[in-house]
């Protein structure tokens, strides 16, 4: 936890700036931050023990989201995305949130399910009665095949079987229901598949099939809800209710368009993401689970959804999220790791509750921005930062740079050059003027 992530002008100063602020306030040691930041955090042979056929690394940029507070604490967000705009826009919804008191987070216990398929079963009816009746043999198996998990207090919790399709597809799936405790549990699930697979098959009267976790992780699930003030959400254009009112449209929106919610849903995404990355887990199986989770209905919907109370915009967020903060990359990642101990992180359920609040924020941005003065204004304006950077602007002079070439209406890097030009001459005169 930080001791607070608020942390004012932030965006202004140096990154080595940044890195004394954030050790500062989140008591992450200001040397571990270089060593695990500087050159992307990975040489290229640790790289080359994560896959195969290794060249090298491919960085990306790693930044902090500010003011988030979620369930009464104040963290400090590390985000890992390419594309500008996210972190800040997370970081000023944020912003918004915590003038109403914060995200408030519900996370189910860490269940994931290990999905085995069993094939050409002559009489579904008749194995799934004892499938189901030999149950508490299936999870004891399942649990020796656990033994790690068992010891740290997870393990086996329950059983379901399922007949799918038409007798004539002769097909069962039956799931077997892990806690996966602080893993995001890929290993532990598929080594109980393993384990149980030729047992079940032999009570089913059936051949096994397939043997793997479900990316569906729905028993897995946060929920995110915020209360927004009115007065937090005005723009200079907008008044709070006003824009209470466009974040409720686009909202309503989403709920009737399954083209509208793939891209409402892809801003929540930009978020939570960002913190999978940063936290060394996989963002493939979080966005499989999630997508998969939006459609359940039989109507691709909307993740979150924001309504009217009163004086206020009230968001909620709900998805499936399997994060850990235990094992795979984190054992070896040292970005990773350090984004754990800057967020202070005490188990996977923290994160998760972390990355659905972010992926909240994200989505609140991305509305307000929709429904007020259109995306592009704010991306404007901070592609013109990365312009100025481009046409070798540096510190205070970024932003100055920026300003002026959005003023311009020419954000290029010629403009930007010119603009380096003008401010540079403005300080000559400013100084000849001193020492006449
Ligand atoms: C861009 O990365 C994300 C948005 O398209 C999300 C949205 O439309 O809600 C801005």
């Amino acid at each position: 936890m930080a001791k607070s992530s608020r942390l004012p002008g932030f965006y202004k100063v140096t990154v080595a700036e940044r890195r004394a602020l954030v050790s500062d306030a989140t008591g992450a040691d200001a040397r571990d931050i270089e060593r695990a930041l500087d050159g992307g955090g990975l040489d290229a042979d640790t790289a080359d023990k994560f896959v195969e056929n290794v060249l090298g690394t491919y960085a990306l940029p790693y930044g902090v989201a500010l003011n988030v507070r979620v369930n009464g604490h104040d963290r400090v967000v590390p985000m890992v995305v390419e594309e500008p705009s996210v972190v800040a826009a997370a970081s000023n919804a944020a912003k918004m949130v915590r003038a109403g008191g914060g995200f408030q987070v519900e996370v189910d216990p860490p269940l994931m399910i290990s999905q085995i398929q069993l094939t050409d079963v002559a009489d579904t009816h008749g194995a799934r009665e004892r499938l189901l009746a030999h149950k508490d043999e299936i999870l004891a198996m399942a649990d020796v095949a656990v033994p790690g998990l068992v010891a740290s207090g997870g393990g086996a919790r329950g059983m379901e079987v399922r007949v799918l399709g038409a007798e004539s597809d002769r097909m069962m799936c039956v799931h077997v229901i892990v806690d996966c405790k602080d893993a995001m549990g890929a290993n532990l699930v598929n080594t109980v598949a393993e384990a149980v697979a030729d047992r079940l098959a032999e009570i089913a009267r059936a051949k096994v099939g397939l043997r793997i976790l479900s990316n569906l992780c729905d028993k897995r699930c946060v929920r995110v809800r915020v209360v927004v003030p009115a007065s937090a959400l005005a723009t200079d254009d907008m008044d709070g209710d006003e824009v209470i009112d466009g974040i409720v449209n686009a909202s309503r929106f989403a709920e009737l368009d399954p083209y509208r919610a793939e891209t409402h849903n892809k801003g929540i995404m930009n978020g939570i993401d960002a913190v999978v990355i940063a936290s060394g887990n996989d963002w493939r199986a979080v966005e499989a689970g999630a997508h998969a989770f939006a459609a359940r209905t039989g109507q691709y919907s909307p993740l979150a959804t924001w309504r009217r109370e009163g004086a206020c915009l009230v968001g909620r967020l709900e998805l499936p999220l399997a994060l850990g903060t235990v094992g795979g990359t984190l054992r070896v990642h040292p970005a990773a790791r350090l984004s754990l101990r800057m967020l202070g992180i005490t188990d996977a359920s923290d994160l998760a509750a972390v990355a659905a609040s972010v992926g909240l924020a994200s989505n609140l941005a991305a509305v307000r921005a929709l429904a007020t003065d259109g995306i592009q204004r704010g991306h404007m304006g901070l592609h013109a930062r990365a312009v100025a950077v481009a046409a070798g602007a540096t510190g205070k002079l970024v932003q100055r740079v920026a300003s002026l070439i959005v003023e311009a209406r020419d954000i290029t890097v010629e403009g930007a050059k010119k603009a380096l030009e003008v401010l540079a001459s403005e300080e000559a005169d400013g100084a000849s003027a001193v020492e006449d």
